[in-house]
C-alpha cells in the first residue's frame, strides 16, 4: 500500500498520509513548563516534513511527576496561549497533532525531589543505577482517582489549545504501563490482581478522557505489545487488553514495547537479544493488529520508504517513526519527491547497556536541540560527547526545576 494514502479513523477524521512521527521526549519547555521557542522551532521543521501525524513528546498531566526536567506540563489554563502557538505551528503543514499525554509513576528521576507515586512500593532495578530514581510510594484510592481526573483535565485542554487528538501513555514502564504488570502492580484491591484488574486504570483513564473531548477529537493509546521481561505484562495480556479497548471509542492504537528496565523500544531487549533489524515489533504488532477494531500503528527501527510500505503491506494502518525523523526532520516530503533517504545514526556498542541506552537517547536528543535553534543535524556526533552534553542540559534542568517547584 502506499503511504501516501489518507486513512479514515473511527471518529471520521482523516490523517493525510500513512506516517507518523512518534513522540520524543523534548525536554525543552521553559521553566513555566510550557512550550516556547525552542519546541516552535523543532516543531515547524516537522510540520514543513509532512508526516500526516505529529505526535509530541511526553507532556505531564501533573508537574509534581515528571519523565524529566523541562518536560512540558498541562494541567491548568495558565498558559494555554502557549499552548495555541505549539498547536497551530504543528498544524500549519496539515497534520494532525496529538498531545501523549502521560504520568512516570515509579520511572521518574530521584534528584527531581518528588514523591514518586506507583501501583506498589517496587522500585525500578537497574543495578547499580537503580539510586538515580526515586523510591515509589504505593497510591491511595484518592491519589488513582485525581490521575484519572488530570488526564481527563489535560486532554480537554488540549482540546482546547487546538490540538486535535491526545495519545495516552500506557506503555514503557510509565505509570499507566506499571498497573497493567504485575511486577510493577502487587495491588491486592480492584487495581491489581487479575489483569481486569491491572488494566483499569488504563480503561478508566480512557472512558475519562472520552467524556471530557469532543468526539470529533482523537483519543489514541500507546501500549506495549510486551514489557520483554520474565513474568511481566507479554503479548497474550496486550491481545486481552486489545480486546477491551476495541468497546472504547480509541482512534488509532500504537504498538510499541519495553521500559527502563528493558529498553526494548530501542532495539534490544534485555537478555541481550538485538530485535531484527527494523521495524522490529512488526511480528508481534501484526498478530495483535488481527485483533484490534481500531486501525493500528507500530514504531520501532522504521528508517526506509520500503520499510513503511511492507508495514502497511502487513495490515498495520500507520507507520510510526522517531529517530529517523530527528535525522531527517523533512524524511516524508523527501520521498514522496521521489529521494531515496533513510537516516541512521551509528549503533553504539558499550558494554554497560544502560549506559548506552542513555548514550543512544542523548545522541538523538542531540538532533532534536539543534534542531530547536534552527540548526541542521549532526548525526555523526560522538556519542560520547553527546551523552556528557545531555548530562550537564540535565542537571541544569534539574536545579531550575527544584527551584521552581520550591517557589510555588
Ligand atoms: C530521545 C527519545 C525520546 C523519546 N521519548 C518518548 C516519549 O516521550 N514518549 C514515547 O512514547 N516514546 C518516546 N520515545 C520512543 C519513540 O517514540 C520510539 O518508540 C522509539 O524511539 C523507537 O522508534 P524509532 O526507532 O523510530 O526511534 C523516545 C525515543 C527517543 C529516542
Amino acid at each position: 500500500m502506499s503511504p501516501f494514502q489518507t486513512l479514515n479513523l473511527p471518529n471520521g477524521q482523516t490523517i493525510g498520509n500513512r506516517i507518523a512521527k512518534a513522540a520524543m521526549e523534548e525536554n525543552l519547555a521553559n521553566t513555566d513548563q510550557v512550550p516556547d521557542q525552542a519546541l516552535l522551532r523543532l516543531y515547524q521543521a516537522w510540520a514543513e516534513g509532512e508526516a500526516g501525524l505529529l505526535l509530541t513528546g511526553n507532556v505531564m498531566i501533573d508537574r509534581r511527576a515528571m519523565t524529566g526536567p523541562g518536560g512540558v506540563a498541562l494541567e491548568d489554563e495558565r498558559h494555554l496561549d502557549r499552548f495555541r502557538q505549539w498547536a497551530s505551528v504543528g498544524r500549519a503543514g496539515g497534520a494532525h497533532f496529538w498531545v501523549q499525554l502521560n504520568h512516570p509513576g515509579r520511572q521518574t528521576m530521584a534528584n527531581l525531589g518528588q514523591q514518586a507515586l506507583a501501583p506498589s512500593a517496587v522500585a525500578l532495578d537497574l543495578g547499580q543505577f537503580s539510586k538515580m530514581f526515586a523510591e515509589p510510594k504505593p497510591m491511595t484510592e484518592d491519589d488513582i482517582q485525581e490521575v484519572i481526573r488530570r488526564f481527563a483535565a489535560s486532554a480537554a485542554l488540549a482540546e482546547k489549545a487546538g490540538f486535535t487528538g491526545v495519545q495516552i501513555h500506557a506503555a514503557h514502564g510509565y505509570l499507566i504501563s506499571q498497573f497493567l504488570s504485575p511486577l510493577t502492580n502487587r495491588r491486592t484491591d480492584q487495581w491489581g490482581g487479575a489483569l481486569e484488574n491491572r488494566a483499569r486504570l488504563l480503561l478508566s483513564v480512557v472512558e475519562a478522557v472520552r467524556q471530557a473531548v469532543s468526539p470529533q477529537f482523537c483519543v489514541s493509546v500507546k501500549l506495549n505489545s510486551a514489557d520483554f521481561q520474565r513474568g511481566g505484562f507479554d503479548a497474550d495480556d496486550a491481545r486481552q487488553v486489545i480486546q477491551w479497548l476495541n468497546e472504547q471509542a480509541i482512534d488509532l492504537l500504537e504498538l510499541s514495547g519495553g521500559s527502563y528496565e528493558a529498553p526494548a523500544m530501542q532495539g534490544e531487549a534485555r537478555d541481550g537479544r538485538t530485535l531484527a533489524r527494523e521495524a522490529y515489533f512488526l511480528e508481534m504488532a501484526g498478530e495483535l493488529a488481527s485483533v484490534a477494531r481500531m486501525p493500528v500503528m507500530v514504531t520501532g527501527g522504521i528508517r526506509r520508504l520500503a520499510i513503511v510500505e511492507q508495514v502497511l503491506d502487513s495490515g498495520i494502518a500507520m507507520a510510526g517513526i522517531g529517530t529517523a525523523l530527528a535525522v531527517e526532520p523533512h524524511l516524508v516530503k523527501h520521498w514522496r519527491e521521489g529521494r531515496d533517504s533513510h537516516p541512521q545514526l551509528p549503533p553504539i556498542r558499550w558494554k554497560r547497556k544502560p549506559l548506552a541506552a542513555l548514550a543512544s537517547m542523548a545522541v538523538v536528543k542531540f538532533q532534536l536541540h539543534r534542531l530547536s535553534r534552527g540548526r541542521k543535524t549532526r548525526p555523526r556526533v560522538s556519542a560520547l560527547l553527546a551523552l556528557i552534553i545531555d548530562q550537564l542540559y540535565i542537571a541544569k534542568r534539574t536545579r531550575q526545576y527544584r527551584r521552581a517547584m520550591s517557589a510555588q
